[in-house]
């Protein structure tokens, strides 16, 4: 059975898709000389869609391997055979992207969790207010993204509260562990607002607010590197740059080493 994580919070813009990705990209690095498939799940996207992007990205990479193959063997020769061999060595380069209606999310989910060995759930915003609590209590780890300043905070309470009242009884009674973390994401590391939050980190008073909430001992300040741009795989380029001590690997790792033995 696959594991199945998200980064995730109510509101939009907060770095959902863009931790997701990296992550995605990260573990299909990572796992797939195991033979680990990695699988990001997209339900009800209609703008900025990672399948559209995905789309793109496999027919730039048939033409431009059609035209590489007839370069060398003359014209009209790239059949269909040809082009089934590219779509197979596109998708061993890269994690799986599964397309998804909401209400079809926990029946997909059933069918592809025996298949792959980590699902990343993609959701909207707040997806978590739509009633779509039976999702939500499959997911193993939850990674509740924060934003620093304005009604931020609030917002992430909300969530978090929502969370508390309809899915954690529900795991409860299904006898799952729950896990759920924070990530600090996208704040400037001299702004008042995360500066202010660190301190009060420090006096307890975060963890009295957010009692069930570890937060991840890596934080991702806002960075040139995760301006995501519309591809799914530049992240990917990243990842494979990355050395110890970067912030963008710290984090990767320490999602990879809290979920690392649940990948059976
Ligand atoms: N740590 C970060 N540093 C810089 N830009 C970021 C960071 N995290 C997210 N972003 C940017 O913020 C914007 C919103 O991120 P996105 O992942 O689309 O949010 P969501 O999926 O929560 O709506 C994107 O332009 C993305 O590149
Ligand atoms: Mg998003």
């Amino acid at each position: 059975m696959a594991v199945i994580i998200s980064n995730d919070n109510l509101k939009e813009g907060v770095g959902k898709t863009t931790l997701n990705l990296l992550l995605a990209n990260f573990l299909h690095e990572k796992l797939k000389e195991k033979g680990k498939k990695i699988i990001l799940l997209e339900p009800d996207q209609f703008h900025d869609s990672i399948t559209r992007i995905r789309e793109k990205e496999l027919e730039l990479f048939l033409e431009m391997v059609e035209a590489r193959y007839e370069d060398e063997n003359g014209k009209d020769s790239f059949g269909m055979e040809q082009k089934d061999d590219a779509i197979g060595m596109f998708n061993n380069e890269t994690f799986g992207v599964v397309s998804v209606q909401s209400d079809e999310m926990v029946s997909t989910i059933d069918m592809i969790a025996s298949e792959c060995d980590v699902i990343i759930i993609d959701s909207p915003a707040g997806s978590l207010a739509l009633e779509e609590n039976k999702v939500y209590s499959l997911i193993d780890y939850l990674f509740v993204v924060f934003n620093m300043g304005g009604s931020e905070e609030e917002s992430t309470g909300d969530f978090i509260e929502i969370y508390n009242k309809k899915v954690r009884p529900i795991r409860e009674e299904m006898g799952s562990d729950i896990n759920v973390y924070g990530i600090l994401n996208k704040f400037k590391t001299t702004g008042k607002d995360f500066m202010e939050f660190k301190q009060r980190m420090e006096n307890g008073e975060i963890t009295k607010k957010f009692p069930d909430i570890k937060f991840l001992k890596t934080e991702l300040p806002y960075s040139f590197q995760l301006k995501r741009e519309p591809t799914t795989t530049r992240l990917n380029n990243i990842v494979n740059i990355l050395e110890p001590g970067d912030v963008i690997f710290n984090y990767c790792h320490e999602v990879y080493n809290i979920i690392y033995n649940k990948i059976s």
